[in-house]
């Protein structure tokens, strides 16, 4: 009977305990802390653990050291981490809709982006997830991306025969066919190695993205197109942030809001100072298009849209064209 009594009470005391605990919310994501996703990540822990004092711990893993980005969703799904931030090629398997993203020459330029993201197609894609069990929080910015090879793109033929690493993107797959380019889809972690070792010969991505992972070591030419637009979505487990106490969760979004305007400044800073500093390790060279050639690159790649609009919808597409008109 004492036996009892006192496994009683160590087990109230432990549940007790664990009632008192921090709530965990794991970010991972797959880029250097030197990026505006870093930023954004550790921002979030600083100002979290700051405002809920002992509510809440978090833990950042930059870098892929926890998950791959072709694993992060799955892990949130399972309850291994709360928070994600995959660039929206990540979503195509949860969401085709999100490929309205990668179209290429869909949007004119960021705020542009901005536009969409804040009108109604926009705000839609955030929660059309949730019946699978992901929530979108908020969308954050990387920026433009380049193209880049070891020989200089000036027109679309330039690019024929070339093999390029992809995110795992559908519409990034016939983009590339179109120029007759051979595609490799590979987490973004292993793409250095990859150029490294010529397993591929060309990539695309944003500044701050090649800067951090030092792409330019191996790639000598870097076209900016402006073809389509590096971003993430800031994503949680449904179930889980539905669960948070009222107080707790609506802290952290006001916490997502100031963070999510802190990395979209980044963002915009470092698409012009990384680029500088690439160009400044003087390794590459980066080719600026005359109209005419961008025009070329629209031609052919345009049209890549047709095959994705029955999975997208006509109607998100035409939001985001005319996201390109200034308000
Ligand atoms: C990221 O910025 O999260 C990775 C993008 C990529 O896979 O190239």
């Amino acid at each position: 009977m004492q036996v009892l009594v006192v496994l009683c009470v160590l087990f109230l005391s432990a549940a007790i305990a664990r009632a008192d605990d921090p709530i965990l919310i794991r970010f991972s994501h797959v880029t250097s802390e030197a990026t505006p996703k870093g930023h954004g990540a550790e921002l979030f822990k600083k100002l979290a653990e700051e405002r809920l004092g002992g509510k809440v711990r978090v833990e950042v893993y930059p870098r892929s050291l926890k998950f791959n980005d072709d694993q992060a969703l799955l892990a949130l799904l399972f309850g291994d981490i709360e928070l994600a931030a995959p660039s929206f090629s990540k979503f195509r398997s949860y969401s085709r809709q999100m490929q309205v993203f990668d179209l290429p020459f869909l949007f004119s330029d960021v705020d542009a982006v901005h536009r969409f993201q804040a009108g109604e197609a926009g705000r839609q894609l955030l929660d059309s997830m949730v019946p699978l069990g992901i929530k979108g929080l908020a969308y954050w910015d990387n920026g433009m991306r380049v193209m880049s090879a070891n020989r200089p793109l000036r027109v679309p033929e330039d690019a024929d025969g070339l093999r390029f690493r992809i995110e795992p993107s559908a519409v990034m797959q016939v983009q590339y066919r179109a120029l007759g380019v051979a595609t490799v889809p590979m987490p973004f972690g292993q793409v250095r190695e990859g150029l490294k070792m010529g397993l591929v010969g060309g990539q695309e991505n944003a500044w701050s993205n090649i800067y951090s992972k030092g792409f330019h070591d191996f790639q000598k030419y870097f076209t900016e197109a402006r073809h389509s637009f590096l971003g993430y979505m800031l994503v949680t487990n449904a179930e889980f942030w539905s669960g948070l106490p009222p107080e707790v969760r609506g802290e952290l979004e006001k916490i997502v809001r100031e963070v999510t305007v802190e990395v979209n400044r980044i963002a915009g800073e470092k698409a012009q100072s990384d680029r500088q500093r690439v160009i400044e390790s003087k390794k590459a060279e980066v080719i600026t298009l005359s109209d005419t050639e961008l025009e070329a690159w629209r031609a052919v790649l345009k049209p890549v849209w047709s095959a994705f609009e029955p999975q997208i919808g006509r109607e998100i597409i035409e939001q985001a064209q005319r996201a390109n008109l200034s308000p």
